[in-house]
């Protein structure tokens, strides 16, 4: 095989789907197949809603795009929804462990797939690190404790994101019955956290805050648009920056982008759900669904209740109310928030541990990645090692960093799922594809150019870390993956298109 030929040599779809029948060896490697549609809505509100809404929102309209915080959720739900749409055929087609990795693999080939797979473990860890900063934030406003170290104003190290990473790292690792347990209660809380705050909030909407609707663009430093902080396209086109404007709409469009990083997880427990081709559909587009309508309503109140530029840049959600004169009600957010943040950090680990699973049965990550504990049923080593990189990366690096990061990873990886479900039709035109992807040759296409415009607007740094980044994966991809390969072995069946 050349070695061209051996990046790009895929695995068979029926491969994929059976792949735990054709791995006998694996007696220890099956995932137990329970969870219906309910469970995959639960698990994918579980992960979605959390710092994007609770703490992005706040820093993003004062900063980037006013009340328009509104149009640049809408902005990004119109985004995830065109990616949701090729998710949902793939993941139904191709009901397995691993997500978008998997679907690389069966499609457009080995090498793409282990670099979405790198990037999958950017957008998990990095996330459950984002998510655990912001709920050390909110615990900071109920309790009135020093930011520097629970929250990002002169941050030294961030103890409150470092103990809760360590607390939700024990329940994952002891596996999914207890973590969804806990998972679904904590779910009930953020959503009639942001139920409550739509509706008792619309008591205080004032049209005066929400006017100007967009705030008119006030140019920035000249200089500004050659610093590393500038979004790519204007570093590109030299053009000035401006704050607030349709531009600074975008801007905030990609930073909260993060609100929905994290629904295609949905996508990760094929091989753990009863009816996957019914299923996985309805799981994928419910959780965008319900999320996108939690988001617009909160954005609209809380920027409807305080002006703009008052709104607070760490717990904005609670915050609003207490400059209402509702400080109980501030209270009870700021609580509901802290435990309801900690669904995300948990699931973000779950399901890193799924995807490692995934990688190393492939055999492009060392064996012991795909050990599962024996009685707590988990991947034991790839979800504590996670566990130790999030409470490092929470502790240290502040928010803006790490969310943006999340957004770029993201978006990346919705484009190489948009091209796959493209090549998949052409290639494997005879699959069955019980959800199949409307006017696809409109909503594919139109995915990858907005993720592309949406990674466009983010900051020219954020740009060079995610390329450092792959830089590392392609080094360990040809150190070991590429060698070790179970497709590049023939212990696998492949397939060549
Ligand atoms: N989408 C998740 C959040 O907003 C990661 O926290």
């Amino acid at each position: 095989m050349s070695f061209l030929s051996s990046l790009t040599r895929t695995k068979s779809v029926d491969e994929v789907i059976h792949q735990n029948d054709a791995d006998p060896e694996e007696g220890d490697g099956q995932l137990k197949k329970n969870l219906t549609t309910k469970d995959l809505i639960g698990f994918g509100i579980g992960i979605v809603i959390g710092t994007g809404i609770f703490t992005l929102t706040g820093l993003q309209a004062k900063e980037n795009a006013g009340p328009a915080i509104v149009i640049s959720f809408l902005i990004a739900g119109f985004v995830s929804l065109l990616a949701a749409l090729c998710y949902a055929e793939l993941a139904s087609a191709v009901p397995t462990a691993g997500s978008s990795y998997t679907y690389a693999y069966a499609t457009i080939g080995e090498i793409f797939a282990w670099i979405i797979a790198w990037d999958l473990i950017l957008e998990f860890a990095l996330g459950a690190a984002v998510v655990a900063r912001g709920w050390s934030g909110y615990l900071a406003g109920v309790f009135d404790l020093p930011t520097a170290w629970f929250a990002e104003e002169g941050s030294i190290v961030n103890v409150g994101a470092i103990f809760i990473t360590l607390v939700l790292g024990y329940v994952a690792l002891r596996g999914i019955r207890e973590s969804k347990w806990v998972t679904n209660g904590l779910v009930v809380i953020k959503v009639s956290v942001c139920l409550f705050v739509i509706v008792a909030g619309a008591f205080y909407v004032k049209g005066g805050n929400l006017s100007p609707f967009i705030p008119k663009a006030v140019p920035g430093d000249d200089d500004a648009s050659q610093t590393l902080k500038a979004p790519l396209w204007q570093f590109v086109s030299g053009i000035s920056p401006a704050t607030y404007g349709i531009a600074g709409v975008f801007v905030a469009a990609a930073v909260v982008f993060f609100a929905y990083s994290g629904f295609e997880a949905v996508a990760n427990l094929g091989e753990e759900t009863k009816k996957p081709a019914r299923d996985m559909p309805l799981g994928l587009l419910g959780t965008l669904g319900i999320s996108t309508l939690l988001y617009v309503g909160v954005c609209l109140v809380i920027t409807g209740m305080v002006f703009y530029k008052n709104l607070s840049e760490g717990d904005a959600v609670a915050d609003v109310f207490e400059q209402v004169g509702l400080g109980w009600a501030g209270i009870l957010i700021g609580v509901a928030a802290v435990a309801g943040l900690t669904s995300v950090i948990l699931v973000d680990m779950v399901a890193m541990g799924r995807i490692g699973f995934a990688i190393a049965r492939d055999g492009l990550l060392p064996p012991m990645f795909k050990k599962i504990h024996p009685s707590w049923g988990t991947p034991v080593l790839m979800t504590g090692l996670t566990v130790a990189a999030v409470a490092v990366l929470a502790g240290f690096i502040p928010i803006s960093v790490l969310s943006e990061m999340v957004s770029i990873g993201t978006l990346f990886a919705f484009v190489v799922v948009s091209v796959a479900v493209l090549v998949l039709r052409r290639t494997q035109p005879e699959m069955k594809r019980p959800f199949r992807t409307p006017l696809v040759a409109v909503v594919a296409p139109l995915s990858v150019l907005s993720c592309v415009g949406l990674m466009a607007s983010l900051a020219v740094e954020t740009w060079l870390r995610f390329l450092v980044w792959l830089l590392l994966g392609f080094v360990v991809y040809f150190a070991y993956g590429m060698r070790h390969s179970r497709v590049g072995r023939g212990e696998t069946a492949g397939s060549r298109r």
